[in-house]
């Protein structure tokens, strides 16, 4: 069995929920200050980790309380922090408001900012494992983390989020490639909107996609999973529930996804199980902290 690498952002979220956003230049009465783990890297090493895969988390920590409560919350969820170093500056912080469900966010990214491509290069990565990062860390890091993954024969999974402009050598690092819409759209250079056709995003995907053998998954919320896996193509359905917080839904989605495949269960079944976990993640507040367990997924499959 393989084991997940991530090189990542780890946050304090500090989540205000309210009736209802409020729009530029007002001020709302909230109903919450809640502080949530988070950060994108170190949500999907929680996903994989409560999976039951072994999981390893490269990162950067402010010296400072936040710092000191992430570290102990990570390392709590079995997650092997050994290449979590600290940074002289303040540790990455998100400010979230969640009304109706959905949320905004501002990401401050403090300690994230200085995760270098020494921080990776230690990394003992080999056949069969997972490397996975997205884009709240410096690029020139996710490309020399890449570079060393594929030399040794492990699988690389991007998270383009939140998208930003990416060379085309890193995309043609990238095994498997997991966004949303808005990131498609994005990367591609084309306008898709809510509700596109699955032959439209296929279409799109097709477009971006770097090399033949590079698979690309489209994930959209509660229509489910759209994949491109070379030429072949596939859905998976979405799942109904009644979400509370979506914060990390995608993170959860992919940390679930990379620990599938650390296991060597096949794509589609990979792809189900991750949606599954991720319907379960935004039934809950937070997003580290919303993650589920593999009994919590088996159980609603
Ligand atoms: O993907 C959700 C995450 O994005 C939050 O936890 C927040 O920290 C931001 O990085
Ligand atoms: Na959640």
């Amino acid at each position: 069995m393989g084991r997940v690498f991530i090189a990542g952002s780890i946050n304090m979220d500090v989540v205000a929920t309210a009736d209802r956003h409020p729009k530029v230049g007002e001020t709302v009465a909230g109903r919450q200050v809640l502080y949530f783990p988070g950060g994108k890297g170190a949500n999907q090493a929680v996903a994989a980790s409560r999976l039951g895969v072994k999981t390893t988390l490269i990162g950067r920590l402010g010296k400072d309380s936040f710092g000191a409560e992430l570290r102990a919350f990570l390392g709590a969820q079995g997650i092997d922090l050994g290449s979590v170093r600290d940074a002289d500056t303040h540790s990455g912080t998100a400010i979230i408001t969640v009304a109706e469900s959905d949320n905004t966010i501002v990401v401050i990214p403090g300690s994230n900012a200085l995760v270098s491509a020494d921080d990776v290069a230690d990394a003992p990565l080999a056949k069969g494992d997972v490397a996975v990062s997205q884009f709240e860390i410096p690029l020139p890091t996710i490309a020399a983390f890449f570079q060393r993954a594929r030399s040794a024969g492990a699988t690389t999974l991007l998270n383009p989020a939140p998208a930003q402009t990416m060379s085309a050598e890193l995309l043609a690092l990238v095994d498997i490639l997991v966004l949303n819409e808005t990131e498609l759209g994005f990367l591609a250079g084309v306008e898709l909107s809510d509700g596109d056709e699955a032959a439209t995003i296929i279409d799109v995907a097709r477009q971006l996609q770097a090399r033949e053998d590079q698979i690309i998954c489209v994930t959209l919320g509660k229509r489910g999973v759209l994949a491109l896996a070379g030429r072949k193509e596939f859905a998976v359905s979405g799942r109904a529930v009644k979400a509370v917080d979506t914060t990390g839904a995608g993170d959860c989605f992919v940390g679930a996804l990379a620990a599938q495949l650390a296991e060597g269960v096949s794509l589609r079944t990979a792809l189900a199980f991750a949606n599954a976990a991720a319907s379960i993640s935004v039934q809950r507040m937070g997003a580290g902290p919303s993650m589920p367990t593999a009994a919590e997924v088996a159980a609603v499959l």
